[in-house]
C-alpha cells in the first residue's frame, strides 16, 4: 500500500479568530495538534485580503512546523515577496478573486504563463518547490510541465460537487485518473485537493500517481466535535485504507 501523505490546512481555525479579531483560537495550535494526530504536512492560504491567516501566522508556523509546510499563494509581488522571505517548504500557486468564498478552479496556466512562470523561477531559486493547483485538463498539465514546476495539485472540486457515486462523480474521477497519469508520465508529482471530505476521499486517495492530499473544511468542521487530532487521525486512517476498502466493497 502506498503512502499518501496527508496537508491538513488549518486556514479555518483562523477564520473562527478573525470572527473576534483576538487571539484564539490560534492556527499554530492547530498545526500542532494536527501533527499529532499524523499530519504529514500543514497548509495554510495567506490571501491578498488577509481575510483569515496572516503574515505573522506564517513565520510562526515556520518555527514550529516539523512536518512539510505547504503555502497556498496567489502570483500577486507583495504574496510572492512573503513566501521568499519565510521560505515555507512548498508554494501552491493558486488563482485568487477577492469576492470568492474559497478558491474556485484551478490557475490557468496557459493564459497566465509569464506571471506564474516567473513566480515559479523565483521560488526555485530559494529551493521551494513550486506546485501549480490546476484542473485536471491534458492542455494545463502539459504547461505545468513546460514551466518547470516540481507537482500538480489537481482540482477535486468537480468531482466533489458532483452527487457522490453519481454517474457525475463517476466521469469526473475518471477525468482525474487521466490527468494524474498524465502528469506522472510528465515527471511532475501529483497531489490533489478541495472538497474532499470523510466520505468521497477515499476513491481519489486511491488513484495510484496521488501523493498528497490537501484538505482543510471538512476536517475543521469535524474538529468541532470530536477534537483536532481525532479529526486528522480518522481522516489519515481512511486515507491509508482506502485502496483495500475500495477492493472490498466491489
Ligand atoms: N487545495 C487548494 C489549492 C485550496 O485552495 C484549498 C482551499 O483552501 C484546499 C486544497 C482545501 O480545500 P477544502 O478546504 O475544501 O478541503
Amino acid at each position: 500500500m502506498k503512502h499518501v501523505a496527508l496537508g491538513v490546512n488549518v486556514d479555518h481555525v483562523a477564520t473562527v479568530r478573525e470572527a473576534r479579531g483576538g487571539k484564539e483560537p490560534d492556527p499554530v495550535w492547530a498545526a500542532t495538534l494536527a501533527q499529532l494526530g499524523g499530519a504529514d504536512g500543514i497548509t495554510v492560504h495567506l490571501r491578498e485580503d488577509r481575510r483569515h491567516i496572516q503574515d505573522h501566522d506564517v513565520r510562526r508556523l515556520k518555527d514550529v512546523v516539523q512536518v512539510k509546510l505547504n503555502l497556498e499563494m496567489s502570483v500577486a509581488p507583495d504574496i510572492v515577496r512573503a513566501a521568499l522571505s519565510v521560505r515555507p517548504d512548498q508554494a501552491t500557486l493558486v488563482p485568487e478573486r477577492r469576492q470568492e468564498l474559497t478558491t474556485e478552479g484551478g490557475l490557468d496556466v496557459v493564459r497566465g504563463a509569464v506571471r506564474i512562470g516567473r513566480a515559479v523561477g523565483a521560488l526555485k531559486k530559494r529551493n521551494i518547490a513550486a506546485s501549480l493547483f490546476v484542473e485536471p485538463l491534458k492542455k494545463q498539465v502539459e504547461h505545468a510541465a513546460r514551466m518547470g514546476a516540481a507537482a500538480v495539485e489537481l482540482n477535486t472540486g468537480r468531482y466533489a460537487n458532483a452527487p457522490y457515486g453519481s454517474r457525475r462523480a463517476q466521469e469526473e474521477l475518471k477525468t482525474l485518473k487521466e490527468a494524474a497519469d498524465l502528469a506522472a508520465g510528465l515527471g511532475l508529482k501529483v497531489y490533489a485537493g478541495h472538497g474532499l471530505n470523510y466520505i468521497n476521499v477515499r476513491e481519489v486517495a486511491a488513484i495510484p500517481e496521488i501523493e498528497e492530499l490537501n484538505i482543510g473544511h471538512s476536517i475543521v468542521s469535524r474538529a468541532l466535535f470530536v477534537g483536532l487530532s481525532q479529526a486528522v487521525r480518522e481522516m489519515v486512517q481512511m486515507i491509508q485504507t482506502a485502496d483495500r476498502v475500495l477492493m472490498r466493497d466491489e
